[in-house]
């Protein structure tokens, strides 16, 4: 069921997220040098996040993707872990950095970025457009971070309820969630 769109509220707008997107790819520019890259997107939530930060990255930079999935109702994670579609490659040796929208309970990045460390990349870091503190329940930080936010349930830019609104420019808060 769709939201009404009074329940919207304009949290990060395009500019301010282009603004930090741009901050992060000269942050890992800086750090990675011009060593090979290969950033891995967490489908579906970071397809727009890592579309716009793959162009703000100047070092030679390569690109897959994981499809996860957590069961649980449409705002909160369960903490059971689906993997639906599989890296394509090899990850051995190489600098890997996981493209997430948004770190919540924590589940699905502590699961992902333990079964990727088994692969043995020569280093694994994460990087979330948003991070919201207020819900961690496992021990797990983003190296990169675009926003901070404490907790609520936001849509837009990737983000979904119930797999609708991933293609609004901007990121709004719902209310009464
Ligand atoms: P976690 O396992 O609880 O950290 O949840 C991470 C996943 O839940 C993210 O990759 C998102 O797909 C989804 N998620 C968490 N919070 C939100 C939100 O506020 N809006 C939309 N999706 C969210
Ligand atoms: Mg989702």
């Amino acid at each position: 069921m769709p939201i009404p769109r009074e329940k919207f509220k304009i949290l990060y707008s395009r500019e301010r997220i282009a603004a930090e997107v741009k901050r992060l790819g000269q942050e890992i520019t800086r750090d990675y040098q011009q060593r090979d890259i290969l950033l891995v997107g967490v489908l579906k939530g970071s397809f727009l996040f890592i579309a716009d930060l793959i162009r703000e990255i100047e070092s030679p930079t390569m690109i897959d993707f994981v499809r996860l999935a957590s069961y649980g109702s449409q705002t909160q994670s369960s903490g059971i872990i689906e993997f639906r579609k599989e890296l394509e490659m090899p990850i051995r040796d190489r600098d890997v950095i996981i493209v997430e929208d948004i770190v919540d309970s924590g589940y699905t990045l502590e699961c992902l970025y333990n079964k990727l460390l088994l692969q043995e990349p020569r280093s694994l870091k994460i990087c979330s457009l948003i991070d919201k503190r207020g819900r961690r329940e496992v021990e797990i930080e983003a190296d990169y971070v675009g926003m901070t936010m404490d907790e609520g349930f936001i849509i837009g830019y990737g983000l979904d309820y119930d797999e609708h609104y991933r293609n609004l420019p901007d990121i709004y808060t719902v209310e009464d969630f």
